[in-house]
């Protein structure tokens, strides 16, 4: 019975780690991929930014944000910079991050601007 439980609870905790692995939230995304050039909190201030040319994009800038669609937002995640004749030094992640990661960095682009298409 014991040892029914031992598994019991190791299958438990594995199927909580594969689900972590799966699926890390949009926030846990940005600060891997993200924060470097847009800073942690999303401000356009990370640690690359001094030897920038072009400045990252702040993703708290409301106004700016809600300027651009949920799709816009997508294509440039997943194409880059260069897709929304932006900066090539917006890289593309296309072939890093999968559709539902990049879904999720959407949703976390909205909660940083606190913004909608439309709504700043
Ligand atoms: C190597 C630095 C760098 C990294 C890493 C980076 N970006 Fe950017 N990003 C930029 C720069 C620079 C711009 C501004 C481009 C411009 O305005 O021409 C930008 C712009 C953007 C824009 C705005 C495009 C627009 O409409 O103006 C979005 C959205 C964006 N980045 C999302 C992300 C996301 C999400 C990640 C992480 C998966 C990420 N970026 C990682 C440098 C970076």
């Amino acid at each position: 019975m014991r040892r029914v439980l031992m598994a019991t609870a190791a299958l438990a905790l594995m199927w909580g780690m594969a689900g972590a692995l799966a699926a890390p939230s949009g926030a846990e995304l940005y600060r891997v991929y993200c924060s470097q050039c847009h800073g942690l909190q999303g401000n356009g201030k990370g640690i690359n930014v001094h030897d920038m040319s072009v400045q990252p994009r702040d993703h708290t800038d409301a106004k700016y944000m809600a300027g651009r669609s949920d799709d816009e937002l997508r294509t440039a995640i997943v194409e880059g910079g260069q897709a929304l004749s932006k900066s090539v030094l917006m890289p593309p992640w296309g072939k890093v991050l999968s559709e539902s990661e990049v879904d999720a960095l959407v949703r976390h682009l909205r909660e940083l601007c606190g913004c909608r298409y439309g709504q700043p």
